[in-house]
């Protein structure tokens, strides 16, 4: 198994992120409603500075995903809802190249933890477009359980969709 890393975004990741995303809009154009051709650095510099913003209030861990020789892999994160009835939810992406390795699954075992440090969480929920069948078997494999689909949760390019909510129970 490859070794990989989690670190919050840095500007220097600006180049290196609209690249990956440009080369992997086969798999995220489908999902993920933020990509698009022509992915551009000053794009990817604002959502880096966002990721900072919410950091410093304590809003989300945004972070990236890179291999041992720093190589860009893709990108995870868990936002936390002011409310705090609301549950902190997880996301991720993993670059096309980078995919089907167990990835993206490590990254949800590595913020679930990082969630469950923080003794009011008990429930870190998931959210994947019921068609999306990578990223509901991300979660399944991840150990979190299924337990509806909604319609409208989330939200692409087409419209609503109907919508696989996953929930990760705080281990015992
Ligand atoms: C979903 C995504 C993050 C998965 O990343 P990944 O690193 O390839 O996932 P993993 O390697 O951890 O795979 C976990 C499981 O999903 C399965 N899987 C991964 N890609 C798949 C695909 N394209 N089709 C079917 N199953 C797939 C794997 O086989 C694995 O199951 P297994 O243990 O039974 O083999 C990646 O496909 C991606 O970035 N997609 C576009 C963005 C996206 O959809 N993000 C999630 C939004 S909710």
């Amino acid at each position: 198994m490859q070794s990989i890393h989690f670190r919050p975004w840095h500007s220097q990741d600006a180049t290196a992120f609209a690249t990956a995303v440009n080369d992997s809009l086969d798999t995220l154009l489908p999902w993920m409603v933020w990509a698009h051709p022509y992915y551009s650095v000053e794009e990817a510099e604002d959502w880096i500075r966002y990721t900072q913003i919410v950091r410093e209030k304590g809003e989300a861990d945004e972070l990236a995903i890179t291999d041992a020789h720093g190589e860009l892999l893709g990108g995870c994160g868990i936002r936390y809802p002011a409310d705090r009835l609301c549950l902190p939810a997880i996301g991720y992406w993993v670059k096309t190249r980078a995919q089907r390795q167990g990835i993206a699954t490590r990254a949800v075992h590595y913020l679930a933890e990082k969630g469950f440090s923080f003794p009011h969480v008990q429930t870190i929920e998931i959210l994947a477009a019921a068609d999306n069948l990578a990223s509901r078997q991300v979660a399944h494999r991840a150990g979190a359980e299924f337990i509806d689909t909604r319609y409208g949760l989330i939200i692409l390019d087409k419209g609503p969709v109907n919508t696989a909510i996953y929930h990760l129970k705080r281990p015992t």
